[in-house]
């Protein structure tokens, strides 16, 4: 793996990037109701992205990916393309949104419960929260010393704690002037010995990447649909995924995505 260790002004870069992208969950979260399609929200995600943001949405053209979001409904685990679905009662959805702006991405994902949290059955809410928890376990291991295996293990132990699967053909990423870069963040524990030393790479300053753990109520094992995008459970269970960008500072770490409500019910 060839990790670039970021410069004081790439990170101030990432960090305008990382908060625009942040800004644009927040501001979808009011169009996410029953009877939407998923392409109005992924217009009016566009619209802002380009027009309020001068930015560009990184997903449009990437690698032949259709539209500016993905957008991924109950048992789709990433990567949804955006069409004339209409959102109902209960649903449970993704939207991963990255910018670039000057030059630079950020990249960060969040659930929404469509019709509200308490329209959700419970073992929905629970996916969902596990999941977030998850990632910020994840998060909380990111330190100098520590290794990328600490934050998969952190991310495993606690979804199995629970009884749910962890994806594993999908990971984090490296990021900065390019989309997806090394390292691998894997959310899981690899059981070849080769690939958990891969994983053995000890952390340091200036190092940015995203974490982005997508787990599922059944099994692991994931299906991609005839689009060539659309991810989904095997087993047509429901899967969940948050994400945020970050670095690694000198004493732990620095989130580049973070939205308002996080900061203000402190939630790491
Ligand atoms: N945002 C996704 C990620 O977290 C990648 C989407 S690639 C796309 O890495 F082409 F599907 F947009
Ligand atoms: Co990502
Ligand atoms: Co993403």
């Amino acid at each position: 793996m060839n990790i670039v260790i970021k410069t004081e002004e790439q990170i101030e870069k990432l960090r305008v990037a990382g908060k625009l992208a942040a800004e644009v969950l927040e501001m979808i979260g009011a169009y996410v109701v029953p009877g939407v399609t998923t392409d109005e929200l992924n217009s009016i995600c566009h619209d802002y992205i380009v027009n309020t943001q001068n930015a560009i949405p990184a997903p449009l053209n990437y690698h032949g990916f259709p539209k500016s979001v993905c957008i991924s409904v109950n048992h789709v685990v990433c990567h949804g393309i955006p069409s004339n679905k209409k959102l109902k009662k209960g649903d449970i959805v993704n939207i991963d949104v990255t910018v670039i702006k000057d030059g630079m991405h950020g990249d960060t994902s969040k659930m929404y419960f469509v019709g509200g949290e308490n329209k959700a059955s419970v073992l929905a809410k629970r996916l969902v929260d596990i999941t977030q928890a998850c990632l910020y376990k994840g998060i909380q291991n990111v330190k100098p010393g520590n290794t990328f295996l600490d934050i998969a293990e952190a991310i495993e132990t606690h979804a199995h704690k629970h009884n749910f699967s962890v994806v594993e053909i999908f990971c984090g990423h490296g990021i900065g002037e390019v989309f997806h870069e090394d390292p691998q963040v894997l959310h899981y524990v690899p059981s070849s010995a080769r690939e958990k030393e891969r994983l053995a790479i000890e952390l340091k300053p200036g190092m940015v990447f995203t974490i982005e753990p997508m787990i599922n109520a059944g099994k692991k094992q994931v299906t991609i649909l005839k689009d060539g995008w659309t991810a989904v459970t095997k087993d047509k269970s429901l899967s969940a995924q948050w994400e945020h960008t970050l670095a690694v500072t000198d004493t732990g770490y620095e989130i580049f995505t973070l939205r308002q409500e996080e900061i203000d019910k402190g939630s790491i």
